[in-house]
């Protein structure tokens, strides 16, 4: 409880940096990243790389995770995505901070890459794929996204803190496979929103 009520006050980072451009992503960005920081930062991996300047009703990620990383002057970004020219805007977008060293753009599937990664994850974000409203592509995006978590799982550190874009959904989003592992597996959800917040039970 403790640290629910800490990573939701957050120091108003989100809010003075961005202001309210997350919308609808705001209070689980909120949730996520106050997680992170309270549990010592360290090594953030996200599938799925920003794909144009100023894209917040994407998400903008990859400038959120490297500002934060600038700013807190802790960890470190790997994103994935197999889009060449998308990461390439990527790392165009995050070159003027600075920070070029502890930022790492892998052109890769997730899955692939998940499953080579050798370093403890503390913070994962799974947005890689499109969300579709209709079969087939509505469960290929969903296997996609359950697969990249199965691939990342004995990589999550003891804290570390789960994020699912897409979330809530008609058809249940990306999401509605990679939150039964999660549940199954004995993790909680912070918080359900357009994304979906996962951290692992105390008990387990
Ligand atoms: C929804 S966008 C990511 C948006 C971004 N996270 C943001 O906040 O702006 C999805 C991305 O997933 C990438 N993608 C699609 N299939 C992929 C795969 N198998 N592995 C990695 N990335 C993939 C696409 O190239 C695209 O850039």
């Amino acid at each position: 409880m403790k640290k629910l009520t800490q990573a939701a006050l957050f120091s108003g980072w989100l809010e003075k940096t961005f202001a309210l451009k997350s919308e609808q992503r705001f209070w689980t960005w909120k949730c996520a990243l106050g997680w992170y920081l309270q549990h010592g930062g360290g090594t953030i991996v996200e599938t799925g790389c920003q794909r144009q300047t100023d894209d917040w009703g994407a998400g903008c990620s990859t400038t959120l995770f490297a500002t934060l990383l600038k700013d807190h002057n802790i960890g470190e970004l790997h994103s994935v995505d197999i889009t060449a020219d998308f990461l390439k805007l990527a790392q165009e977008v995050t070159s003027n901070l600075g920070i070029a060293d502890r930022l790492h753009f892998h052109h890769a599937d997730g899955v692939e890459f998940l499953s080579n990664f050798s370093q403890p994850i503390h913070f994962l974000y799974l947005d890689s794929y499109d969300w579709f409203p209709n079969e087939p592509r509505l469960t290929e995006c969903q296997q996609h996204q359950l697969r990249e978590l199965q691939a990342a799982w004995p990589k999550l550190s003891r804290d570390a803190v789960v994020l699912l874009d897409d979330n809530n959904l008609p058809g249940g989003g990306k999401t509605r496979l990679s939150k039964e592992y999660l549940a199954d597996q004995g993790w909680v959800c912070l918080l359900d929103w357009q994304q979906s917040v996962w951290v692992r039970s105390e008990q387990i």
